[in-house]
């Protein structure tokens, strides 16, 4: 039985070895990509027609469209191929995505992403009852703990209220906060947005424009 087992071994040995080359090539692919915020804000132009002008509205329904930067370029690409693929409902932004390459995707991010929100530990208030077990992701004040997690500290209030309500619908499908959404009453959800939305430092932003007719004399 030893000898088996030895020689079953020595030729995982020997079958490892000549398919570490592929392994490496495989590994690389597997990495995320590395961003290029300059070739990202090159091609970004669109967006920022919504993303880049505060307090700017999606119609049917009314609601903000969400700040980017602040948020970590790993979430970013994220949630882009989740529109992409349907896994987010939304028109436009389905349309959006689709136009883009997992390169450009991971361009865009590092651009929107701009310096990424770090935790100074202070939140602003005691998050609510209802929020328990959310803080151990999305952080006590909305910085998020980890790069897969979207930061929620100054998000806008009704842009938060309506991603949770399309996780509980369906609309989001992403399985975890499909869970944790399910959950929560309306009440909560309220309760919830308004405690990350307001008054949290740091706090995401919305991206400023580079091009406007205010900065363009100033050769941006
Ligand atoms: C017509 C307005 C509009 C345009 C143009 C637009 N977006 Fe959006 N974007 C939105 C809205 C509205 C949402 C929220 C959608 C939802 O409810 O899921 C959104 C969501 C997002 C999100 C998810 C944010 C989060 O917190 O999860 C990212 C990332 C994003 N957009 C990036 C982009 C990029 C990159 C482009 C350009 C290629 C772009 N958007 C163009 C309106 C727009
Ligand atoms: C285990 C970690 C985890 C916990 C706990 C958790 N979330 Fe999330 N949350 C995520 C992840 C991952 C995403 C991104 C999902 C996606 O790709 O759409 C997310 C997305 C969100 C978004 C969308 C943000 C945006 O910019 O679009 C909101 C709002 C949110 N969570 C609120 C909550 C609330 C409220 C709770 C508690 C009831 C909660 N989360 C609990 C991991 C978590």
């Amino acid at each position: 039985m030893k000898m088996t087992v030895s020689g079953v071994r020595s030729v995982w040995t020997v079958v490892a070895l000549a398919c570490a080359s592929f392994a490496n090539v495989a590994l690389a692919q597997d990495q995320p990509l590395q961003g290029d915020p300059k070739h990202g804000k090159a091609i970004s132009y669109t967006c920022l027609g919504c993303h880049g002008i505060e307090g700017y509205k999606n119609a049917y329904p009314m609601y903000s469209v969400p700040k980017l930067e602040g948020q970590r370029p790993e979430y970013l690409a994220a949630a882009l191929h989740e529109y992409k693929s349907g896994d987010r409902e939304h028109l436009t932004m389905h349309s959006q995505a689709s136009t883009l390459s997992d390169q450009d995707i991971a361009d865009i991010a590092a651009y929107f992403a701009g310096k990424p929100l770090v935790s100074q530990g202070k939140p602003a208030g005691t998050p609510p009852q209802a929020a328990t077990l959310c803080v151990s992701c999305h952080g006590q004040d909305g910085v998020a703990i980890a790069p897969a997690y979207p930061s929620l500290a100054g998000q806008h209030q009704d842009y938060i209220a309506r991603a949770i309500d399309e996780y509980r619908k369906g609309g989001r499908k992403n399985p975890i906060m499909k869970g944790f959404a399910a959950q929560l009453k309306d009440e909560d959800i309220q309760v919830i947005a308004e405690y990350f939305s307001h008054e949290q430092h740091p706090s995401l932003s919305t991206e400023s424009r580079p091009y406007t007719a205010l900065t363009a004399s100033h050769g941006e």
